[in-house]
């Protein structure tokens, strides 16, 4: 059972990231309806029900603790909010079940949720001694566990290396596949934080944790959370009613990379290298870029909520 009270990091309430920039580029104060692609704990979606009575909010999140969470909290909207277990790829077919069509604006705000990094059993943290889980969705799927089990040592050390920018991330690999072959798997966060602690150093004051980037690679390998984005934006866009916004909050690089391009791409801008005859790209224009640059939290946002600060934000307009 979770309980919609307010959580968030050293005991600060939980606090929607880029709340503010988030509703000054999907403006729902025009009313209609609203996709909260990444529900979470619902707080962008509580800002954008609450700033006019005449907007609607289709959610949908993987884990069904957030969306219990945001039921809960949001439960008082009535019939304007409903919540749906999907995929965000899948959400022309939420929109479809919703009886939905036209969307105002549509959110995805990326990566993990406060409820899932401070939930122990849902092995995200290195903060607590857990199973090694890190499946957004925990009722189906591979764990990280088993990632660490059955994956090559190359494939290891390539998730690490890609997802997390981990200049040890060869070493680190080595020592998993060690520690298996010696029938040791690793098995809980501790093991794992541990290990890398081991194999990268120990850490400096100031300087973050060294397992953080080990534990960023495997959580976004294990919830393949870079596949199928590009893909996502442009159903999204093309989902969204004339003048309709796309908001996209990403925390990695990676990720920031691919909503820039179809961002790019979708604004009309041809990706393809000069030397191509035809475009291939299939760039047109369909969307007016918000953000030249992305919008990143303030040093006061960081401060009261430091899990901010790899934040940025891109927005655009549907033509
Ligand atoms: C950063 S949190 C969202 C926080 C939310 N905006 C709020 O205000 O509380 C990201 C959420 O997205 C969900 N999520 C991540 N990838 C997803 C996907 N592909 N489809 C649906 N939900 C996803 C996670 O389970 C997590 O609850």
């Amino acid at each position: 059972m979770v309980t919609a009270a307010p959580l968030g990091g050293r005991g600060a309430p939980h606090r929607p990231v880029l709340l503010e920039e988030t509703l000054k580029f999907l403006a729902p104060e025009r009313g209609g309806l609203f996709v909260d692609c990444t529900l979470g704990l619902g707080g962008h979606s509580e800002a954008v029900l609450k700033s006019s009575a005449d907007t609607r909010v289709v959610g949908m999140d993987l884990d069904t603790s957030a969306l219990e969470y945001a039921r809960q909290r949001l439960g008082a909207f009535g019939e304007r909010f409903h919540a749906f277990q999907s995929n965000f790829r899948d959400i022309a077919a939420v929109l479809q079940q919703a009886d939905e069509r036209d969307p105002a604006g549509i959110l995805v705000d990326l990566g993990v949720s406060s409820l899932q990094f401070d939930s122990p059993e849902r092995g995200f943290s290195f903060r607590f001694d857990a199973p090694l889980d890190m499946r957004m969705d925990p009722t189906r799927g591979v764990t990280a566990a088993d990632l660490l089990q059955e994956l090559p040592e190359s494939e290891i050390a390539r998730i690490i290396f890609e997802y997390g920018e981990e200049r040890h991330s060869r070493r680190i690999a080595r020592r998993i596949v060690e520690r298996r072959e010696q029938g040791q798997p690793i098995t809980t966060t501790t093991e794992l934080a541990e290990l890398v602690r081991a194999a990268a150093g120990g850490h400096k004051r100031n300087q973050i944790h060294p397992a953080t980037r080990t534990f960023q690679a495997l959580r976004i390998a294990v919830n393949r959370e870079l596949e199928g984005l590009g893909e996502f934006v442009e159903t999204a866009v093309d989902l969204l009613m004339p003048d309709g916004r796309f908001v996209g909050i990403s925390f990695h690089s990676l990720e920031d990379r691919i909503l820039k391009r179809e961002l790019r791409r979708l604004s009309g801008q041809c990706e393809c290298p000069p030397r191509l005859p035809v475009c291939s790209c299939g760039a047109r224009k369909v969307v007016e870029v918000l953000t030249r640059r992305p919008i990143v939290p303030g040093a006061s946002e960081v401060d009261e909520n430091p899990r901010a600060r790899s934040a940025k934000l891109r927005a655009g307009r549907k033509l």
